[in-house]
């Protein structure tokens, strides 16, 4: 099926749903989920497997559910859980939600994802506001003929991370009375982790933290013309950087512990974008 029908199918079924017009769009990673509950609970929750088309997490900690409803008395909707790459999707299944988010009226999104840390100055815990990205996925969502009801063919990436979302996210986490650093964010496949040779390579091109995530999705939100935020929460150091062996558990157990403080710091973000 065009992706523009299939995007049409998706949204009328959920307006069945729902008449709400969401602003924002939140993709929440591994263990980032609890934001959405607050929504839901007074919202609405569309789990993923009934929504045409729309590709189902089989990770533990991305639950699948779509939540649309209202955050610090704004629209939103919320993707408590993504799919990703390494789950065999193909790139327009990946970048599916994005443009169903996008048709239902969002025009910002926020994305979430946990993080190895790669530069000295991120500590696991910290969170990173993303700056830029590398793409070393080897593929790219926007592959193939170019679906020009959403975007044009070469949409520029000169800007992806818009600075205006960025200095609110400051702000936030200054009311917050941290300071949040910044950095560049390298994806790649997945899944298996990184070798130390893969992080040290990956350290002299510039990243500072490596995930699996956020990259194709922010390709398509851009295409489609939204703002886009993203912060990244780093749960653990690189491989080779630390004497602990990773694990996928080390990465859970450290986003729930920053749960509250990431949280709120979206929470800010959300209250001052008007
Ligand atoms: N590498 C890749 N993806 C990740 C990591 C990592 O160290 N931590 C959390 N997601």
């Amino acid at each position: 099926m065009r992706t523009v029908a299939a995007v049409a199918g998706a949204l009328s079924y959920i307006r069945k749903h729902t008449r709400e017009k969401p602003q924002i769009a939140l993709i929440l990673g591994s263990g980032l989920g609890a934001l959405a509950e607050r929504v839901a609970a007074a919202g609405c929750s569309i789990p993923y497997k009934s929504i045409p088309r729309f590709p189902v997490s089989t990770i533990p900690g991305h639950s699948g559910v779509l939540v649309l409803g209202r955050l610090e008395d704004r629209p939103v909707v919320i993707m408590q859980g993504r799919c990703h790459y390494y789950e065999g999707y193909g790139p327009g299944d990946l970048v599916f939600p994005v443009r169903v988010m996008s048709a239902l009226g969002a025009g910002t999104l926020i994305v979430t994802n946990s993080a190895g840390g790669i530069a000295d100055r991120f500590r696991t815990g910290d969170l990173m506001l993303i700056s830029d990205h590398l793409n070393l996925m080897g593929m790219n969502p926007l592959r193939g003929p170019n679906a020009a009801d959403f975007g044009e063919r070469f949409p520029d990436m000169s800007a992806a991370y818009d600075a205006g979302l960025r200095a609110l996210a400051k702000r936030s986490a200054r009311l917050l009375g941290f300071r949040l650093k910044s950095g560049v964010y390298a994806a790649m496949p997945g899944p298996s982790y990184e070798t130390p040779a893969e992080i040290r390579m990956l350290g002299r091109l510039g990243a500072d933290a490596v995930g699996m995530s956020t990259v194709p999705e922010v390709i398509a939100a851009r295409h489609a013309g939204m703002r886009v935020l993203g912060i990244s929460c780093i749960t653990n150091r690189a491989a080779g950087l630390a004497k602990t062996v990773l694990s996928h558990t080390e990465v859970l157990e450290t986003t729930r512990r920053v749960a509250a403080r990431f949280s709120a710091l979206v929470r800010g973000v959300v209250r001052m974008s008007r």
